[in-house]
C-alpha cells in the first residue's frame, strides 16, 4: 500500500489540499488531526483537566474513537456519536494541541493510523506522519505558509461558520499552536529530511494541488 505523508503547521492548507490530491489520484484521505481533536473534545465534554496528563490518560481509556467515509468525507465518531463538526472550534483546536503532546494520546491515534494504512492507499496529513508514523512513506511533503497567510485563511473559515474573530487574535492563536506543536518532547512537528518542501503562501489551491500531484507522480507509479 502507498503512503503519502503531508505534514506542516496549522492552517497551511494540508486538509483542503490533501483531500483534493487524494481524490485526484484515487487514494483515501486521512485527517489525523481529527483524531487528536476528538480526544480533546472528549476531555472537554468529560470536564477532564487537559493540563493533567494522568487525568487525560485515564479518560482516553473510555474513549472509543472510530471513523468512516460518507460521500468521500472522513467522519469521526466518539463513543458512536458523529463529532465531525463539533471538533472544528477554536477551543477544541487549542485543546488538541495540548493533549497531542501526551504519549498515551499519540499511541492511541497511532493505532488508527496504522490500521487504515494497511488496508488502503492513503494521503495522510498531520504533524509527524513522515517523521514518526511512516518514516518509510512513499512520498513526504512538508506544506507550509507564513503565519499571517495562515491566519487569513483560518479567519475566512471562521467567517463561513459565523464565528467572529480578529486577524491579530487568530494569528496569535496560530503562533502559539506552532510553538507547542514544534517544541513538544514527543513527535514534534519538523520537516523530515527527505520531505519535499512546499510553501503555499503565494499559490492558489489549484496550483498547490497540481504541484503535489506532480511530486507524487515523479516518485510513484500510479
Ligand atoms: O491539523 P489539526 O489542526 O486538525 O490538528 C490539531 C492538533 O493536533 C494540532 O495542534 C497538533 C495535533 N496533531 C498532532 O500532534 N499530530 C498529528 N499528526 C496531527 C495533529
Amino acid at each position: 500500500m502507498y503512503k503519502i505523508a503531508v505534514d506542516g503547521p496549522a492552517g497551511a492548507g494540508k486538509s483542503t489540499i490533501s483531500k483534493m490530491v487524494a481524490k485526484e489520484i484515487g487514494f483515501i484521505y486521512v485527517d489525523t488531526g481529527a483524531f487528536f481533536r476528538t480526544i480533546a473534545l472528549g476531555c472537554i465534554k468529560g470536564n477532564v483537566d487537559i493540563s493533567n496528563e494522568e487525568a487525560v490518560n485515564e479518560a482516553i481509556k473510555t474513549f472509543d474513537i472510530s471513523f468512516a467515509y460518507e460521500n468521500g468525507e472522513q467522519q469521526v465518531y466518539l463513543n458512536k456519536e458523529n463529532v465531525s463538526s463539533l471538533i472544528r472550534t477554536a477551543e477544541v483546536s487549542s485543546a488538541a494541541s495540548v493533549v497531542s503532546a501526551y504519549k498515551a494520546v499519540r499511541q492511541k491515534v497511532n493505532v488508527s493510523e496504522y490500521e487504515i494504512s494497511e488496508k488502503e492507499n492513503v494521503v495522510m496529513d498531520g504533524r509527524d506522519i513522515g517523521t514518526t508514523v511512516f518514516p518509510d512513506a512513499s512520498v513526504k511533503i512538508y506544506l507550509t505558509a507564513s503565519s499571517y497567510i495562515r491566519a487569513v485563511r483560518r479567519l475566512r473559515d471562521y467567517e463561513k461558520k459565523g464565528i467572529k474573530a480578529s486577524i491579530e487574535e487568530v494569528e496569535k492563536e496560530i503562533i502559539e499552536r506552532d510553538e507547542r506543536d514544534m517544541h513538544r518532547e514527543i513527535s514534534p512537528l519538523t520537516r523530515a529530511e527527505d520531505a519535499v518542501f512546499l510553501d503555499s503562501s503565494d499559490l492558489t489551491v489549484d496550483e498547490v494541488v497540481s504541484k503535489m500531484v506532480t511530486i507524487i507522480k515523479s516518485k510513484i507509479e500510479l
